[in-house]
């Protein structure tokens, strides 16, 4: 088994482009599962700023092969953009690409429909990225949905786009009383991208277990993060995809037992966009000072994040329930001159102490976080290379994590740059499976 998988621990954001970029460096293949262009991954190349949305992470080697799989929603618009983009920058986009003919399509209507409900939505908005991908999961799931190979038989996908658009133009029109969405040119512009993308759609799922018998490094990168789950997250304030491992097998047609190694991203304190549960969100002067010092902005809406403390009760429950065999810490630099430092140990209901992460979280309204407080650090850690460079009590405040978590932190980073990581304490040298 030669396969690695990395995900989100929370909310997303936690600065998995930068950790799937360094795997990135030894993988034959990366592979997106879930999600769609409502993810942002940040890579830092000698200094510069690349943010990925739909295209994987190891599109900047040379040598890896990226695959969307088939649980990836495909913006055909946005997919032909960020492909230019990169190709401006004069990387051979085409050689280093493929598609999953089983992905969905987002259209047009599905964007359109995803604003006008969220508007609908009100005061229960869930905050959305307005990117048309519930609306596209929707359709999946009621079966009206078009993936990307059927766009490439013409009759079958004008029959399939009428019967959908009919559908949704009604939606649109009767009940949300908005201009339904013109047939003829979605058409005709959908099928002229696809033609473009035809050399480069494959079955996804027959290429990774070909891929995993040669003995290939296969890297599967997650997107979002485990509490926004459509299953396991705070629901209804979710994305809607599987976000957590459990995701990769539906979402690439790999077979989840030669899954070699898993791993999360959790960054070191908490991060959420969008509405919805999150029970150590500061509002006052101290979550501003976090979202200053972390540059706490979405990477895909330009959106401030909403920040708060660790949360050790939620973060040990999407460690448990992903199987996980190790964490990459983030972002601990950005805690230097908090003192103390809390992390959420259990929540208090009422008089009772609860340590599992509650299924309607949101809706109880006495759920206080129990905190630990923990000494902090003045030192930049920016400069750290070795886990014992760090101050004292930042070398604790890992220490602590690793025991709330009971998995081992594997890699600490400690900026934004690629050579800004280094070796937890119980770190493998390795987070390649051997072979
Ligand atoms: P959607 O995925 O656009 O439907 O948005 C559903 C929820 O997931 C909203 O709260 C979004 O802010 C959140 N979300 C979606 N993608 C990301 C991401 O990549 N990072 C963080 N939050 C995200």
């Amino acid at each position: 088994m030669a396969s690695t998988a990395v995900i989100g621990l929370q909310w997303g954001d936690e600065g998995k482009g930068k950790v799937i970029d360094s795997l990135a460096a030894e993988a034959d293949l990366v592979v997106r599962y879930a999600g769609g262009n409502n993810a942002g991954h940040t890579v830092v190349l000698h200094g510069e700023k690349h943010v990925l949305h739909l295209i994987p992470s190891g599109i900047f080697h040379d040598h890896a092969l990226n695959l969307v799989g088939r649980g990836v929603v495909v913006s055909l618009e946005h997919l032909a953009q960020e492909m230019e983009g990169l190709q401006a920058r004069g990387l051979p986009v085409q050689e280093r690409l493929r598609l999953d003919g089983r992905c969905h399509v987002i259209f047009p209507y599905h964007r359109h429909v995803d604003r006008l409900a969220e508007t609908w939505r009100g005061e229960g908005r869930i905050g959305t990225t307005g990117r048309g991908i519930g609306p596209a999961y929707a359709d999946k799931v009621a079966r009206t949905g078009i993936r990307l190979a059927d766009i490439l038989h013409p009759e079958y996908f004008e029959h399939r786009l009428r019967a959908a658009l009919a559908e949704k133009n009604a939606l649109i029109a009767k009940v949300y009383g908005d201009a339904p969405e013109p047939h003829v040119r979605l058409f005709e512009e959908s099928r002229a991208l696809a033609d473009r993308f035809r050399p480069l759609i494959v079955d996804g799922g027959e290429l990774l277990r070909q891929a995993d018998r040669a003995g290939k490094r296969i890297l599967f990168e997650g997107a979002q993060g485990s509490l926004l789950d459509l299953d396991a997250g705070t629901y209804p304030f979710v994305t809607s995809s599987w976000t957590g491992v459990w995701g990769i097998a539906g979402g690439t047609g790999f077979p989840p037992n030669r899954i070699g190694r898993t791993y999360a991203v959790a960054k070191a304190y908490s991060t959420r966009v969008g509405e919805g549960p999150m029970p150590t969100e500061l509002h006052d002067e101290l979550g501003q000072r976090i979202r200053e010092a972390g540059r706490e902005y979405g990477a895909t809406t330009g959106r401030p994040r909403r920040c708060g403390w660790f949360d050790a009760v939620a973060a040990r429950y999407a460690v448990e329930l992903n199987g996980l065999d190790g964490v990459i810490l983030t972002n601990l630099d950005v805690l230097r001159g908090f003192q103390p430092i809390r992390v959420a140990v259990a929540y208090r209901l009422g008089n009772r102490l609860v340590r599992t992460f509650p299924a309607e979280v949101g809706v109880l309204p006495d759920l206080e976080p129990v905190y630990e407080d923990l000494s902090g650090w003045d030192q930049d850690v920016g400069g750290a290379r070795r886990f014992q460079e760090l101050p004292q009590p930042a070398q604790e405040y890992v220490r602590f994590l690793e025991r709330q978590l009971g998995v081992p932190i594997e890699r600490v980073s400690v900026g934004p740059d690629r050579e800004q990581i280094l070796g937890g304490e119980h770190a493998r040298t390795d987070l390649w499976p051997s072979a």
